[in-house]
């Protein structure tokens, strides 16, 4: 079977009412559970980038970890964890962002990345875009230059993809979920 013919989408699963009623959840565990499917999707997800200069991925705690991990091991690059708050052991630096359902902070070790490294952002999903606009946030804070970010899900009425724009990052998603 060839990376093309899989139905990634078919993959992912929807779950209505949770975290709390009115929103759609989508769940990527079956997707991460199937083999064929965890590999064309971790293989669409860097397909822009093998030609690019990429040292390192930064991936976002938690489900960001699972796609980032295997998207560094694709690129030969390392993987660098922004993590949820107090979970880092070393010095850290703090970025306050609001969730779909919350608020937060996300944390990165301040000497993750060299400055100007060519990082790449990698989560599974992109919402409001405020986990990912955070995390470019401390990116370059860290003086880090963030070539782009690569989610599986996109949710385009959430607007996430226009907000990173303007930051001046593009997006590469592989799946969206519109209207619903
Ligand atoms: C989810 C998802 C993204 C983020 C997207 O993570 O994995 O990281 O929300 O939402 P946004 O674009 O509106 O910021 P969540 O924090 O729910 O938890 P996780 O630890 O399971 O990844
Ligand atoms: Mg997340």
């Amino acid at each position: 079977t060839s990376t093309k013919d899989i139905d990634l989408k078919g993959l992912v699963r929807t779950i209505p009412d949770y975290p709390k009623p009115g929103i759609m959840f989508r769940d990527i565990t079956t997707l991460l559970g199937h083999a064929s499917g965890f590999k064309a999707c971790v293989e669409e997800l860097v397909k822009p980038f093998h030609d690019q200069r990429v040292e390192s991925v930064a991936g976002i705690e938690a489900r960001g970890f699972i796609l980032g991990g295997a998207a560094a091991d694709r690129l030969h690059c390392g993987f660098v964890p922004i993590r949820k708050k107090g979970k880092l052991p070393a010095k850290a630096i703090g970025q306050d962002y609001e969730l779909e359902y919350g608020v937060d902070v996300i944390e990165v070790h301040e000497d993750a990345l060299s400055i100007g490294e060519p990082v790449l952002l990698v989560d599974d999903l992109i919402a409001t875009g405020g986990t990912a606009v955070a995390a470019v946030k401390l990116l370059r804070q860290l003086k880090a230059e963030v070539i782009g970010a690569a989610f599986v899900i996109d949710l385009p009425d959430l607007g996430g993809r226009a907000r990173l724009a303007e930051l001046g990052v593009e997006c590469h998603t592989l799946i969206s979920f519109e209207g619903d």
